[in-house]
């Protein structure tokens, strides 16, 4: 079986235990402003954990692409990757522990055939200061699972890691640990949860390659040990629990199990082989650096930037193919950085011409016949890819130039402060000016360098926290204002162009909004002129924004009512109506909000001005508009 198989098996799996099938969502998070990729499957879910309904049900599955950026900096070794597919089921107050683990269980064994004495499991050891008990359920559940396969599966409780370096496995199978390994939200631990966050206890699942203990990571083995021998392979999360404003748990009103499997990793464990560049969809690129660089995989000190450039390359393959696009912000700015380690990762191998699009090509292909729209996009993401290689080859030269000018003025020690400028304005990680300095025979002064890193990082964590309060602080006035506006700009393309106009996807910061919809042919721009005015009209007109809830059924057979991804909504919606005193009705349109009360808030921004129109997809155009400021 290769991956593709194993994905396959999996969706036909759940499927035939119920679950309705999604698409994978995107990895740019719909409607979610706190946090910047989709990294696990039940993020784009919460709102149905929490107890909204779901359209398709209660039972849902799906392999959801994710990228974790944090993981960024431990590519390099067998088994971590930015970018990974999630096998994901979820029970939305639907079945529970003792249908979740013997289904995993039989997947794994009997589907995948993974050999059962290879697996070892852990359940959460229960928490007095949080009133949780420990997972008992869970571990019976288990222990009875491997005995039908004749294993005898003793519970050992660890409890922390260190006492599981310190203290080994005692011949057991089943583990209890902490909450530090064994409770599972998005924000880690139950005490980095904030208010209203939900979790619960979870139950991982090992796969034990038996390679030799490295006591580097401790005295002793155990699941968790961060050895190699044992790989994480799923984590079946059951969520039950919502956070206080006291800090105390209280349960939801209805439990859920979050199932997440590394694709990846599963299918490295059905080769039982620890690389995950070993697999199937990256044998190809491999390969083809193999040739390009006249170096070999497994010569130890090349593989860390094959695996490097394997990584990332097919990261940002995803990533383009999800309209993410290289830029100093946000994603886009994790985009770059991954293009650009690939560069410099090439350097290592001696590939100096730029060689990331044919990489890129590698990537598609290996992925091409089981995703759409990676196949569909190939040509744009080759193309940006190439580009930004180019970009930053000629961004290196000048940075090769400057170091020159330091060099040049310095004695025997590079400052701190220069080799922080070529690292923000250039693009040199610290290691790559070391390098460099090292050939001349200078050092670097690397505490000041620190020094001035910390301050840079610790501005650019306290962005990414004010994402994860609910972010934008400052700008959620003018956001808001692009919000009610571009339910103008729709009603206004559909007063304009036709009622068979409907949103297909929207995308609002504080500078702008971008907007794609359901129409043929390029908008000519006089037509994109009297939307425009339409706007500006209902602003100047300052008309109410009036919120009502109502029946779904009800509002999907109302024509006065615009909406689209209906599927996506719960059985009571929120209808947002722009009408004026006298009763002239501007919009109306299924929406979860926010928006502003009266039109007249928005025009402080000043005018609205549609700048940009062009193809986004067959059949969808892409608008985007921005708000000029008014000269007084
Ligand atoms: N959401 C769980 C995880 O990411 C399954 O591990």
């Amino acid at each position: 079986m290769n991956t593709h198989d194993i994905r396959a098996r999996y969706l036909a799996f759940c499927k035939k235990n119920g679950h309705a099938l999604m698409p994978s969502a995107s990895l740019r998070p719909e409607n979610d402003p706190t946090t910047l990729f989709t990294s696990s499957g039940m993020q784009p879910l919460v709102p149905y954990l929490m107890g909204q309904k779901h359209s398709l049900g209660t039972r849902l599955a799906n392999s959801q692409r994710c990228f974790r950026a944090e993981d960024i900096d431990d590519v390099g070794d067998n088994r971590h990757t930015t970018f990974f597919e999630m096998l994901g089921n979820w029970s939305l107050g639907d079945y529970f522990k003792k249908e979740q683990l013997p289904w995993i269980f039989h997947f794994l064994v009997d589907e995948v055939g993974l050999d059962p004495s290879r697996l070892y499991v852990t359940c959460f050891s229960g928490d007095d200061t949080m009133d949780i008990p420990r997972d008992e359920e869970s571990a019976a559940i288990w222990k009875g699972l491997f005995a039908t396969k004749g294993i005898d599966a003793p519970i050992v409780d660890i409890g922390t890691e260190e006492d599981g370096a310190r203290n080994g496995m005692r011949n057991g199978r089943i583990f209890y640990y902490t909450a530090a390994k064994n409770w599972w939200s998005r924000a880690g631990v139950p005490e980095d949860m904030p208010t209203g966050e939900i979790g619960g206890p979870d139950s991982e699942i090992f796969y034990d390659f038996g390679t030799p203990h490295d006591s580097k990571y401790g005295q002793q083995c155990h699941p968790n040990c961060d050895c190699g021998r044992f790989m994480e392979i799923g984590n079946s999360v059951f969520i039950e629990y919502i956070k206080n404003d006291d800090g105390t748990f209280a349960r939801l009103s209805q439990r859920n199990v979050d199932f997440g499997g590394g694709l990846e990793r599963i299918a490295a464990a059905s080769i039982d082989t620890p690389d995950i560049f070993a697999l199937d969809i990256f044998a190809p690129m491999i390969a083809a650096l193999e040739k390009e660089s006249g170096k070999k995989y497994t010569d130890a000190s090349y593989v860390e930037a094959f695996r490097v450039i394997a990584d990332h390359v097919r990261g940002s393959v995803f990533m383009i193919a999800d309209g993410i696009m290289p830029s100093n912000k946000e994603q886009g700015y994790i985009l770059r950085k991954l293009l650009r380690r690939a560069v410099l990762y090439s350097d290592r191998l001696g590939i100096t011409r730029g060689r990331l699009g044919m990489l890129a090509e590698y990537s598609v292909r290996a992925y091409e016949d089981v995703f759409d729209d990676v196949r569909k996009k190939r040509e744009d993401i080759v193309s940006v890819i190439s580009e930004e290689e180019k970009k930053f080859r000629r961004a290196l030269t000048k940075g090769l130039k400057e170091f020159e000018k330091i060099v040049q003025r310095t004695e025997k020690e590079i400052s701190g402060h220069d080799a922080f400028i070529l690292f923000t304005t250039y693009g040199f990680p610290y290691e790559l000016t070391e390098e460099l300095a090292k050939e001349r025979g200078l050092t670097i002064h690397r505490k000041d360098f620190e020094k001035e890193f910390k301050e840079h990082q610790k501005l650019s964590q306290s962005a990414s926290e004010q994402k994860f309060k609910g972010g934008l602080a400052d700008h959620s006035a003018i956001t808001t204002a692009f919000h009610t506006a571009t339910h103008l700009m729709l009603a206004g393309l559909r007063k304009e162009l036709g009622s068979h106009v409907h949103q297909a996807g929207s995308n609002i910061t504080a500078e702008r909004t971008r907007f794609d919809f359901t129409h043929q042919e390029k908008v000519p721009r006089d037509v994109l002129d009297r939307v425009e005015r339409y706007v500006n009209d209902v602003i100047a007109a300052d008309a109410k924004v009036i919120v009502e809830e109502i029946d779904k059924d009800v509002a999907r057979a109302d024509e006065s009512i615009e909406g689209s991804f209906w599927h996506k909504y719960p059985e009571r919606v929120t209808v947002y109506t722009v009408r004026s005193d006298d009763g002239t009705v501007w919009s109306r349109e299924l929406c979860g909000g926010p928006h502003v009360t009266h039109t007249g808030e928005i025009a402080r921004y000043g005018r609205f001005a549609i700048t940009k129109e062009k193809s986004s997809s067959a059949g969808v155009r892409r608008v985007k508009a921005v708000f000029v400021p008014v000269q007084e």
